[in-house]
Formats: structure tokens, C-alpha cells, sequence
């Protein structure tokens, strides 16, 4: 039995030598690292792969280039790259606005990754340690033991009652002070914010950000946008900062696509081969969405165990085409379609049709996945003549997915909020 994961993963990819392609994103990043007063804003679509993007950031900042030398950018490296000790918060619905998520930061007791980790105090130990295998991998700190006091943040340092930016100003400025510049002599400290998107109400988080960031602190926001304003409502406030540090991730070219696969087949040491044909396949299938291969992967590779096999060809690829189609390789896509479809099948006729719309690219935004209703019609004109209008507002309400949002561009013109959810119907039978 191969196990799937030793080449495919469906997680956030934080080890630089899994990371495939993004050549010049990677060179964006260094060079916003680099820039002392630059903030950095990832943005792109659902699974499109901006954490693993930003959990790469996170690595270069600690001085770890193994990414940068792997992609042959080893002559843009600067000689002395800016060094950070690094904060990385995943941000959630229920923070409701800047204020809360200050506070969660000061709150988060993660010991890899949160700020308070960082903040010295009595009886607190702390280590260093490296995310990765490599043995230039950049040292980041850890806590090991909390100390006597608990994890009772208000023990820590100048707690501020009723004003959270100050006490999340005072914490920070303790940890540059004894963890960034006197314990581990780094230029700053790098506070990384992924799914900054689901935030409630983003009213003057770019004004926040911006009071905030100094040379010692630099900030990173990642989430689904396809602009700037999708993630920071008052990005003019923070426009100055982010000449050079406004990151859009787009869909793969097919060529990184199949490195996915390549590096699949390394990561498996000889134990596991994809044959060429059925890697174009899936490459096909994805339209550069990495989420999906590594998921077709997975299967391919569940599959060839099962079989005795150890390459993945037609036969192996087809079987697992058999299960998609059926709706058992993934479950959980299967149950959003499930739920999408109800019991009708105009609806699940009218969701296959929209999903084999040829994207359109519109005049606004150069990333494609624009669906013209008006297309469609023609096109469900040859079932049922009244379908459509019909079933079209399930499709978009909240309770039943959703699985399209209007673009407010144009009327009549949709997307669907999960792209490898549209992959996913192209491939499910009827
Ligand atoms: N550069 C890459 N090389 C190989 N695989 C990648 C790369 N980037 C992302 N992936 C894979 O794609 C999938 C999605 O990645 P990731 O979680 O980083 O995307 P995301 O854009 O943050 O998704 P979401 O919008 O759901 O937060 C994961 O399975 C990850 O392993
Ligand atoms: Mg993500």
C-alpha cells in the first residue's frame, strides 16, 4: 500500500520543496519582504493555492531561500534579505471588525505560530525550531512550556483595559524588543493574516494596518478577492504600501500543472509513476487549479494500490473517472451537489450546463470564469423551454450552497464561488 499523502496533499503546502512553479510571485514576495515599509496582499480564487503562497512567504522571511534558489531566482536574492521572526493567524467569520481581530491576536495561543508565543515573560520556555526538514531552514521560535502563570494573556505584558490596540501595540513592541532585535537579532517582525476575506465587517482595516505597520512591523494578508478592494475595503490608505507587495494568484499554466504531477512522482522516490497521457489528462481536467490534481491524485494513487499497481495509466485513471462520475471519489463535492441539486433534474441539468459554459473573460478583470447568461439560454432553449428562470435562484441562494454569485459588472453575468466545485461537475455523470 503507497501511501497518497508522500506525494499528494490536499493541505496548505508549507514545505518549500513541495511547492511547485509560481516563479514570478515568488519573486514578488522576496522583493516585498525586502521593501522595509511594503504590506503584502494575496488574492486570487478559492483553492488556487494563495496559503501555500503565504505560508512560502513565511519561510523566506525567516531567511529560508530554498524556494527561491529551487526556482533559479538564486541571482535575485538579496545579498542581505530582510529576516523576521513571523506571526500566522488564520482569521474566521466571527470576528467582526478590526478591533476583535487585534484582540484574537493577542489571544491566540498557538506555540508555533501565534503572537503570544512570542511575548516574554517569567517561567515561559521557548526554543527554536524550523518547519521544515531542510538544514537551512529558517529558525522561527516556539514555545515548549507556558510557565507557572498559564496562558492567561493578561499576565503577559502591558495589558491596557478597554483598548486593545494598545495592548496589541504594547505586545508588539515588547517582543521586537527582546525576541525580534535582542534574542534573535532579526530586522522585524512579520504578522501574516490568511482568510482576511471572511472578516465581517472590513471598515478601516487598511487605516489599521496601516498605524500599525512601522520598519519593525510589516503585515501579510491573504484571501479570496479578485481585487485588492475584495480584501482591504480602504485600500487607498494603504496604496503607498502596497506598490510592491499586491499579489494576485492566478490559475496555473499548464506546464506548472504537470510539474505538480513531476513532483508527485519524485516525492515517491520510484515507488509510484504516472504515465505521460493520463498526466495531460488530469492537467486537463484541473484547468490549473492545484486543488483538484492533488485530489485526482490522491485517487489515482488510492486506486493503483488497490489495483497492485504501482503507475498510474489509463486503466487506473479511468477507474477513477468511473468514481467521480458516480459521485464516490469526493464526498465532500458530492455533497454540495447533492445539495444543489435537490431532487430535480432540471436543476442538475441546468448546473451541468452552466458548468460547461466556456469561461469569458470580461472587460473588467483579466481572471476568466465568467459565465453569460445569455449563452446559456441558448443553450437550454434546446431542453425545456422555462427551466432556466426557474432554477436558475436556487443555484444562488445561500441555503442550497451557493454554488453561483452574480458579478455586479453586467447583467446576466455569473461565477461560481468554488471553481474546482464547477471541475467537479464537468466530470460527474448526469
Ligand atoms: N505551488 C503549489 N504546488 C503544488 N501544489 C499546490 C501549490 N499551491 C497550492 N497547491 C495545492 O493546492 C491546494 C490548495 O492550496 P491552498 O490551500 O494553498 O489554496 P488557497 O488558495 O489558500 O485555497 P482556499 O481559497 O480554499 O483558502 C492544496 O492541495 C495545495 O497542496
Ligand atoms: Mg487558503
Amino acid at each position: 500500500m503507497i501511501d497518497p499523502e508522500k506525494g499528494f496533499t490536499s493541505d496548505v503546502i508549507t514545505d518549500p520543496n513541495r511547492f511547485v512553479g509560481r516563479i514570478d510571485l515568488i519573486r514578488s514576495c522576496m522583493q516585498a519582504l525586502h521593501s522595509p515599509n511594503s504590506l503584502i496582499a494575496i488574492y486570487g480564487k478559492r483553492g488556487v493555492g494563495k496559503s501555500s503562497l503565504l505560508r512560502q512567504v513565511q519561510q523566506m522571511a525567516l531567511g529560508d531561500y530554498t524556494l527561491a534558489t529551487n526556482a533559479g531566482l538564486h541571482h535575485e536574492i538579496p545579498d542581505k534579505p530582510r529576516t523576521y521572526l513571523t506571526v500566522f493567524y488564520t482569521c474566521d467569520a466571527i470576528i467582526e471588525s478590526g478591533e476583535a481581530l487585534v484582540s484574537r491576536l493577542c489571544n491566540d495561543q498557538n506555540d508555533e505560530d501565534g503572537l503570544l508565543r512570542l511575548v516574554p515573560q517569567d517561567g515561559k520556555e521557548i526554543v527554536e525550531f524550523t518547519r521544515t526538514k531542510e538544514v537551512s531552514g529558517g529558525a522561527d521560535l516556539k514555545v515548549i512550556n507556558w510557565g507557572a502563570k498559564g496562558i492567561e494573556s493578561s499576565k503577559y505584558a502591558r495589558v491596557v483595559e478597554g483598548d486593545t490596540v494598545q495592548t496589541f501595540r504594547n505586545f508588539v513592541s515588547s517582543v521586537v524588543q527582546h525576541q525580534v532585535k535582542g534574542k534573535m537579532k532579526r530586522d522585524g517582525l512579520l504578522i501574516l493574516l490568511d482568510e482576511f476575506d471572511v472578516l465581517q465587517n472590513k471598515n478601516g482595516l487598511g487605516s489599521l494596518i496601516k498605524s500599525l505597520s512601522s520598519k519593525d512591523i510589516k503585515f501579510g494578508v491573504c484571501g479570496i478577492g479578485q481585487d485588492l478592494t475584495d480584501l482591504i475595503e480602504d485600500h487607498a490608505s494603504v496604496e503607498r504600501l502596497l506598490e510592491q507587495g499586491a499579489i494576485h494568484v492566478k490559475t496555473m499554466p499548464d506546464q506548472e500543472a504537470v510539474n505538480v504531477l513531476n513532483k508527485a512522482e519524485e516525492l515517491f522516490e520510484g515507488d509510484l509513476g504516472i504515465d505521460d497521457d493520463v498526466k495531460n489528462d488530469i492537467v486537463k481536467a484541473s484547468q490549473g487549479y492545484p486543488y483538484f490534481i492533488q485530489m485526482i491524485g490522491k485517487s489515482c494513487v488510492s486506486k493503483a494500490s488497490q489495483l497492485g499497481l504501482t503507475v498510474i495509466d489509463r486503466h487506473v485513471y479511468n477507474r477513477v473517472l468511473e468514481d467521480i462520475k458516480s459521485g464516490v471519489a469526493f464526498p465532500t463535492l458530492e455533497s454540495s451537489y447533492q445539495r444543489a441539486i435537490g431532487n430535480s433534474e432540471a436543476r442538475q441539468m441546468l448546473l451541468h450546463l452552466l458548468a460547461e459554459q466556456p469561461e469569458e473573460m470580461t472587460l473588467f478583470h483579466e481572471d476568466v470564469g465568467r459565465i453569460l447568461l445569455k449563452n446559456v439560454r441558448k443553450d437550454a432553449a434546446e431542453f425545456e423551454v422555462d427551466y432556466l428562470d426557474q432554477n436558475l435562484p436556487r443555484l444562488l441562494d445561500r441555503k442550497f450552497g451557493p454554488v453561483l454569485r452574480r458579478i455586479p459588472e453586467g447583467q446576466g453575468i455569473y461565477e461560481f464561488i468554488n471553481p474546482v466545485f464547477r471541475l467537479y461537475v464537468n466530470l460527474r455523470a448526469i
